[in-house]
């Protein structure tokens, strides 16, 4: 279960609508997964009042849930994408609590478990993706306790002070712990999660591993640990499961002539400047596009690099267009941009080259071959798997990836050129250094990235949360 189903709607050339399946990791992930044991997904068609039948796609049974206008302004670009997104994402943004979007969202996490609810088989697994569904779990456990039940949160889970803003909390909390398992992409995330367990409910948590009473009347912060008052607990485990890409497609993808042929001409389009960056984002404030454009314009603006030698690709994907917060950013990264190419801009050469859409997979893996520098200054970020990509794709062991240190990625991709994206001065030296850097240099660091995002790809990941939800499941084993 995810906020989206895996297909896209799109239209064929003679007009009629079909199906397309999403570029997105986790599809190609879970798709194998699913195939071998008749699963389902369910999740939103992604356009408000799409009421459409369940349907097959590619041997995988697809269970949409309709959302109305409402839903999609209350339940997804509210409460889930300016109440819970700019929160978990250390309020970069201000989040807006709204007690409407709340309700929405209660509503609409009960309409994902009610169709599992009606469709998982006795004693089937379901795997529920993310914060926009993070009370299926409570809600799938109260009513089917045959089931097992995994949690996986794509996103950050913030630390405790600014968790507790949340006039929800408490119902948040107990949403995930109707799970068996609950993932996180960092274990920093996993201790804040435990941490807010033990501050609102007083629950024991050793380790990974949290006692839940099984009666939810439970819910005491008073006293000591119910399990330390002889009352019926179950197990949960909180642990980091670092989320990965399908390595070996991309690192494929990247052997492929045309891809190969697309990216020289990308260089040759751009005059062959001798060096390249290039940053790729969905449009979000969490990715820090603002800091990264500042200390471009810097350098230029004090000499150390020019429009000459030297271009900024930068791909922003539209991304929640309705929500203020996104409105605001776009109108300021535009600006930005303008101002930047206005300034130092020639007839032969743009200082930015920006795009504000999205691409297919290939051009974006021809768009990485053809880059001296990657670029990735968020902020704050679960994971970002573009840093991924981009190791997965540089098999001549050549490029430079510039990490911010506030990314799930940075805890594994200790060669890249780590970043403090706040410390505009130490962006902009890191970005001198990439440039100035040695071609052993290079080699030794993107060979010692590769070798970890090889090892490491989402098949690893999806089988070991699997795993662990296997060996942790209330269902199969009676109380823990
Ligand atoms: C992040 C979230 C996903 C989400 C994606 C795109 O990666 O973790 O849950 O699907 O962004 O955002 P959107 O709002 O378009 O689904």
């Amino acid at each position: 279960m995810a906020n989206r189903l895996p297909v896209d709607s799109v239209t064929g050339p003679d007009g009629s609508q079909m199906w397309r399946l999403s570029p997105g990791g986790l599809v190609t992930a879970l798709e194998p997964v699913m195939r071998g044991v008749d699963g389902a997904w369910i999740g939103w068609p992604g356009a408000a009042n799409s009421d459409v039948e369940p349907f097959e796609y590619d041997g995988i049974k697809m269970e949409p849930v309709a959302l109305s206008d409402l839903d999609v302004e209350y339940y997804y670009e509210g409460f889930s994408n300016d109440t819970l997104w700019p929160l978990y994402h250390d309020v970069i943004s201000q989040p807006t609590y709204h007690r409407e979007w709340w309700d929405a969202y209660r509503e609409v996490n009960q309409r994902f478990a009610d169709r599992a609810i009606a469709v998982a088989a006795p004693g089937a697994t379901v795997w529920v993706h993310d914060y926009q569904l993070q009370l299926v779990p409570g809600m799938l456990r109260e009513a089917r306790p045959d089931l097992t039940i995994g949690f996986f949160n794509h996103i950050p889970f913030p630390a405790y002070g600014l968790f507790a803003q949340l006039p929800w909390r408490k119902q948040i909390v107990r949403g995930l712990l109707g799970a068996d398992v609950i993932g996180f992409q960092r274990s920093a995330d996993a201790g804040n999660f435990s941490r807010a367990v033990r501050r609102i409910f007083g629950f024991e948590t050793k380790g990974t591993r949290i006692w839940v009473p099984e009666d939810t009347s439970q819910d005491e912060v008073a006293g000591s640990p119910p399990s330390r008052r002889g009352l019926p607990v179950r197990r949960v485990v909180a642990r980091h499961f670092p989320i990965s890409i399908d390595s070996a497609s991309y690192a494929r993808l990247a052997e492929d002539p045309a891809v190969i042929a697309r990216s020289q001409q990308i260089r040759k389009d751009l005059g062959n400047p001798k060096t390249i960056m290039l940053g790729v984002d969905r449009l979000d404030y969490t990715k820090g596009i603002r800091h990264r454009l500042k200390a471009y314009g810097e350098l230029l603006r004090e000499g150390r690099i020019d429009v000459e030698s030297t271009t900024l690709i930068q791909v922003a994907s539209p991304s929640r267009e309705r929500v203020d917060a996104y409105i605001a950013l776009r109108d300021q990264i535009e600006g930005t941009v303008g101002r930047i190419n206005g300034d130092y801009g020639t007839i032969g050469h743009s200082a930015v080259v920006y795009m504000h859409h999205g691409y297919p997979r290939e051009e974006m893996v021809a768009l990485y071959l053809a880059s001296d520098v990657m670029l990735v200054t968020s902020l704050r970020d679960g994971m970002n798997l573009v840093a991924k990509e981009y190791v997965a794709v540089r098999a001549d062991n050549d490029g430079i990836l510039i990490l911010s240190e506030f990314t799930g990625a940075a805890d594994d991709l200790k060669q890249a050129l780590l970043i403090n994206p706040h410390d505009i001065d130490g962006v902009k030296d890191t970005m001198i250094s990439a440039i100035e850097m040695s071609t052993a240099e290079r080699r030794r660091r993107m060979r010692a990235l590769r070798r970890r995002v090889l090892e490491n790809d989402v098949a690893k990941w999806s089988a070991a949360f699997l795993d662990e939800l296997q060996h942790n499941s209330t269902a199969r084993s009676g109380v823990a």
